[in-house]
């Protein structure tokens, strides 16, 4: 991707790109819309990321092009010059959401690609943002800009800029990943641990529904302003905070569906802690079992999967795979499975046969590599 892209950047703008940067897409092994409850995730940096390769211009525009969508931008660095194409705006935001914060930024020229799946709850909207906040930093800012400020820099645009109320875990992970490590992270603090994931014996395998989510516009704004709602009312900052003793004791001032939700977020920050505790042991049917339980939680109690999701969910069950649920912000994409290595094949192939059957296409079948995250390209 590395090659094509310095040839294309030739090509569009006639001289040779000076560096080339990437960043990665992630998974989420457990702990699902906890992070902007304050709760705990536990992602990783995988092995698809968005590339771009880069070079300052002199000017004060920056001027783009997607490989993938096959469209051109440009835009000039003020508010006022929001471009109008979607997958600009992630670019122009990193561009705002720096200068906001005190930092430079300068007219370039870029040219991107990725192989992260659109849309399918692998977070390739912060691998954009992660990447072009981690080369503003590194080609303006004397790589002055710390690296969480980076992740920030991302989530302030999917606020801001792009209309998303995420958490902070999406770029958090394609910022810091580390190859062969996850990363358990305490979204309250902000403090975090690299944890070595080499599941002896397991393979982590994603099944991709192919049903397209979109976050922005979508119930992921609705679901986070519930878990709000009832954090104000128990009187605390999050939920993070918030015990089943004390939702239960509100259970009849709050609506059903607030209760039910703040009831699937209190239960699966106590998943996330289970399943470090469980690692450290060694002991995956522990993880493969919270794995289950943060599933059944996401569909009946937080009801953010889809027909799609729930029946890769029972083909897993039915094979015997260790752990499996809806990954990401939901609403359609892929499971993650945790499967033995001696039953991996057999049960994608089921999997995939008997999606088929019901849906008319097979879903996309992905190992998990865990990778680095935000870098420079030698
Ligand atoms: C999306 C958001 C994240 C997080 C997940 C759900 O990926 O961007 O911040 O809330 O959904 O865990």
């Amino acid at each position: 991707m590395k090659t094509k892209l310095k040839s294309l950047f030739n090509e569009k703008f006639n001289r040779p790109a000076t560096a080339v940067y990437a960043s990665a897409g992630r998974i989420n092994l457990i702990g699902e819309h906890t992070d902007y409850n304050g709760g705990f995730v536990f992602p990783g940096a995988i092995d698809k990321a968005i590339m771009a390769a880069i070079d300052v211009n002199g000017s004060d525009k920056v001027r783009v092009f997607s490989v993938d969508i096959n469209e051109y931008a440009e835009f000039g660095l003020n508010e006022c010059d929001a471009p109008t194409q979607s997958w600009a705006r992630y670019i122009f935001g990193v561009c705002r959401e720096t200068i906001k914060r005190g930092g430079a930024v300068k007219g370039f020229d870029a040219v991107f690609a990725g192989n992260v799946p659109l849309g399918a709850g692998l977070s390739s909207s912060a691998a954009l943002e992660s990447c072009f906040a981690f080369a503003v930093n590194d080609l303006f800012n004397d790589n002055k800009i710390d690296r969480f400020e980076l992740a920030r820099i991302g989530q302030s645009t999917e606020h801001n800029y792009c209309g998303v109320n995420c958490g902070i875990m999406d770029q958090f992970a394609s910022v810091m990943g580390r190859k062969g490590y996850l990363m358990r992270l305490d979204c309250r603090s902000m403090e975090f641990e690299y944890f070595p994931f080499n599941p002896v014996g397991y393979d982590l395998v994603l099944l991709d529904s192919v049903v397209k989510h979109e976050l922005a516009d979508s119930p992921y704004n609705k679901r986070r302003a519930s878990c709000e709602r009832v954090a104000a009312r128990l009187g605390i900052d999050t939920l993070r905070d918030a015990s089943m003793d004390a939702l239960n004791a509100i259970k009849n001032d709050i609506s059903a569906e607030d209760f039910i939700r703040a009831k699937f977020v209190i239960e699966e920050k106590d998943r996330v802690l289970a399943v470090c505790d469980a690692l450290n042991a060694g002991d995956y049917d522990t993880v493969g079992r919270k794995m289950y339980e943060t599933h059944i939680g996401l569909s009946k109690d937080y009801e953010v999967s889809c027909e799609e999701l729930d029946f890769l969910n029972d083909i897993a069950r039915e094979c015997g795979v260790t752990g499996s649920r809806i990954m990401g912000g939901g609403f359609g994409g892929c499971t993650i499975n945790l499967v033995k290595c001696d039953i991996r094949d057999k049960f994608v192939a089921e999997a995939c046969k008997r999606f088929n059957d019901k849906y008319g296409h097979e879903p996309k079948v992905y190992p998990v590599v865990i990778s680095d995250g935000a870098h420079r390209e030698e």
